[in-house]
């Protein structure tokens, strides 16, 4: 809890550096209670309440969660747990409180839910949930399992993939039956459907809970942005392990207490992995993702071979992917485009930080729009 405490403060002093509208916000209240019931901020389309939810999870999970291997062929011990979950329910203003449908947003490994919620002083533009909300569509935005202001566990080995997929369909589940608009807002406000929208390690989160949950699954379809069907997970993880390092080392004043499990970006440059050719995006954005970015479990990631096509899972899935995202190589483009089925040209790993954003935006929500019909 103090290195939470000492994060929250670390994160003020990036303020100080650079405006960070939001996470300034989110630190101003998390750092008076360290846990917020529950707040609210409103912009010119949105209007956001944030806090902590208590999630529980009942899964098996692997007792040596090191070795990579598929959950099926190992050791698995039962884990019983609660994760207090940070997150943000974002309705366009006045919205009506009547039963609509609803997107959840999970971001991917060392990003928090800012990924999907730029608030970044004149960058507000790349935000999602803005462009949402412009749009009538309501999001629920959370920051992953040991990650950002959500638990992080003595130990990040309680931070799997099972564990982060059976967090990602309990809060479906909490927004159907209307206990996280309570517990964020004080007003029930039940949800018709869900989308589940992920990025990276999102996407393979949501993935890997519609095989874990087939045809009992929460969501009603899902989006999934840089995450490849075809891509060989033991080339991505090779490809992956030399962008992160432990969080403890990147800087020992907000992360050195977590063990070694916790990991982050170790420079600027590191992150660039994330991004296309430097015509493709803002040249402010890698300073920025680098002062704003997070810790990960590394176990999640490392158990991607588990990875496969929901069988039984009824809903549709979608996969977007940028044509520059040097994360998924070497798959070739040919194979690529003919597997996956939106290729976007001119944007890398982070598709919603370039400027083909813009053009993304519109196509999931007109994906939204089709799995909620
Ligand atoms: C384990 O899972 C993999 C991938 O889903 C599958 O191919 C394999 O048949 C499974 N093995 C067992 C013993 O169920
Ligand atoms: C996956 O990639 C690794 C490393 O590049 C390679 O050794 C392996 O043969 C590939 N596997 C498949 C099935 O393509
Ligand atoms: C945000 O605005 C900038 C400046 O007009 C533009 O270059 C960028 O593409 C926009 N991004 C999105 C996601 O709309």
């Amino acid at each position: 809890m103090d290195g939470h405490l000492n994060s929250l403060r670390t994160l003020c002093q990036c303020i100080r550096m650079l405006p960070i509208f939001f996470v300034c916000l989110a630190t101003a209240v998390a750092g008076a209670s360290l846990v917020a019931p529950r707040a609210a901020v409103t912009t010119n389309t949105c209007s956001c309440s944030f806090g902590q939810i208590g999630v529980d999870v009942d899964v098996n999970i692997a007792v040596d969660s090191s070795n990579g291997k598929l959950l099926n062929s190992t050791t698995l011990r039962r884990q019983k747990q609660t994760f207090q979950i940070f997150g943000q329910l974002c309705q366009p203003v006045d919205s009506p409180l009547k039963p609509a449908p609803v997107q959840v947003l999970v971001h991917g490994q060392t990003y928090t839910s800012q990924y999907w919620n730029v608030q970044w002083n004149g960058f507000q533009n790349y935000s999602y949930v803005d462009f949402s909300c412009s749009q009538g569509i309501i999001s629920f935005v959370y920051d992953n399992i040991c990650a950002g202001l959500s638990s992080h566990p003595a130990t990040s080995k309680d931070c799997q993939l099972p564990t982060a997929a059976a967090v990602a369909s309990s809060v479906a589940r909490k927004l159907k039956d209307g206990s996280v608009a309570r517990a964020l807002t004080g007003t029930t406000r039940l949800f018709t459907k869900v989308v589940g929208i992920g990025h990276s390690l999102g996407s393979l989160t949501l993935n890997f809970a519609a095989v874990q949950d087939g045809i009992l699954s929460p969501f009603a379809g899902l989006i999934l942005t840089s995450n490849a069907h075809v891509a060989n997970s033991t080339s991505l993880l090779a490809g992956l392990a030399t962008t992160f390092t432990p969080a403890a080392s990147v800087n020992p004043t907000r992360w050195g207490n977590l063990d070694s499990g916790y990991i982050s970006g170790p420079s600027e440059e590191s992150r660039l992995i994330f991004y296309g050719t430097p015509d493709t995006f803002n040249p402010s954005i890698p300073q920025l993702d680098f002062m704003t970015e997070d810790v990960g479990s590394i176990w999640i990631g490392d158990q991607l071979a588990n990875i496969n096509t929901p069988v039984t899972f009824r809903g549709p899935i979608t996969t977007i992917i940028g044509a520059l995202d040097a994360t998924l190589r070497p798959c070739d483009q040919p194979t690529l485009q003919a597997r996956e089925k939106v290729i976007i040209p001119k944007v890398g790993h982070d598709i919603d930080l370039h400027f083909g954003a813009a053009n993304v935006f519109p196509m999931m929500l007109d994906l939204f729009n089709a799995a909620t019909k």
